[in-house]
């Protein structure tokens, strides 16, 4: 606990000098700087090694912080009230009187945000009188980290300071829905989109027209250990490791288990770190099971579709 507001203390530090540094969540590590400044925003995009026309998500502590910065409206109270703090992120209009710097959104009015439910984080938030640009603290197109050693594992002593929050317990991105015009999901995520389409549907925010938001970060291959994959395998070949589901009788020791019952939730929170230990080991192909694409499998497959795209 003492250790723990220490710290905090020395996250703050960092963040008021204009330092990056990298923050727990509870969907995957992020990689923090003040959204309202030029400096520290250009920061994350030279250390990911990002391209600076994918904007970052901006990370808050409660509502009444993000009113200065985006117009709200009925859906998003609604889904706010139900599912913040937690693993979804809301693209809204943004403020013109909003100090959110230009470089987060790549000079959009459109901004993406989100209320981590992670502890310490929150605490973090709560402290400091700006949000968090925040993106998943990896090298872009590499695999997300979902602990203190992945960030590490990423970045080695380029970070100034790991924020310690243990692993991260969902261990996919947020789900991210879009709230400008006809409401949608852009990103499949930590929360079952078929509760946010029971919100999202009976929208009567439906604004005419369509205001096609697109996600820049979606058309690139993404979340990936560079390592050919195999979908829906029912059994491995020479040399491949294999994604597993469920519990097999033999043990091999090719064999990597995302869940040994069938458990979504549990195989989501593993999948992250399985990829990085699957090519710390060297293996140069990747077979996977059939995950069931059902709640947070949904977003699993899509991980691994990206990942497996050449
Ligand atoms: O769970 C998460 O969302 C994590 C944690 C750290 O909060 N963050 C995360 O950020 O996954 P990032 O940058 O790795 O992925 C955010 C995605 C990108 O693909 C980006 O293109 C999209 O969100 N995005 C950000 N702002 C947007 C906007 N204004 N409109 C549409 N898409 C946006
Ligand atoms: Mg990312």
């Amino acid at each position: 606990m003492k250790n723990d507001d220490s710290n905090i203390k020395k996250t703050i530090k960092y963040l008021n000098n204009d330092e990056c540094v990298a923050i727990p969540t509870e969907t995957v590590y992020g990689l923090a700087a003040n959204a309202y400044s030029k400096k520290a925003v250009s920061k994350i995009f030279k250390l990911k090694k990002r391209p600076s026309n994918n904007p970052l998500i901006v990370h808050y502590h409660n509502i009444n912080q993000l009113k200065k910065d985006c117009e709200l409206n009925d859906v998003f109270k609604r889904l706010y009230k139900k599912f913040c703090p937690g693993a979804i992120s809301f693209v809204l209009k943004k403020k013109k009187t909003s100090r959110i710097s230009r470089n987060v959104t790549n000079d959009s009015n459109l901004v993406a945000v989100r209320f981590p439910s992670h502890h310490l984080t929150r605490k973090l938030l709560k402290k400091i009188d700006y949000p968090l640009a925040a993106p998943s603290a990896n090298i872009s197109s590499s695999i997300s980290p979902v602990s203190k050693h992945d960030v590490i594992d990423e970045f080695g002593n380029k970070i100034k300071f790991v924020l310690e929050g243990g692993s991260s317990k969902v261990g996919l991105e947020s789900t991210i829905v879009n709230l400008v015009g006809n409401p949608n999901i852009l990103r499949l995520g930590g929360i079952d989109s078929k509760l946010i389409y029971k919100f999202i549907k009976s929208s009567k925010n439906k604004q005419k027209g369509k205001v096609n938001v697109r996600m820049p970060g979606s058309s690139k291959l993404h979340y990936s250990p560079d390592i050919p994959m195999r979908l829906n395998a029912k059994k491995n070949n020479h040399g491949e490791a294999f994604i597993l589901i469920k519990k097999r009788k033999k043990i091999n020791k090719n064999h990597f288990y995302l869940s040994k019952t069938k458990n979504l939730r549990e195989a989501a929170k593993n999948l992250y770190k399985i990829l990085r230990k699957i090519k710390k080991k060297g293996y140069k192909k990747i077979a996977v099971e059939k995950i069931p694409n059902i709640q947070i499998g949904e977003a699993i497959n899509d991980r691994l579709l990206r990942a497996s795209k050449k």
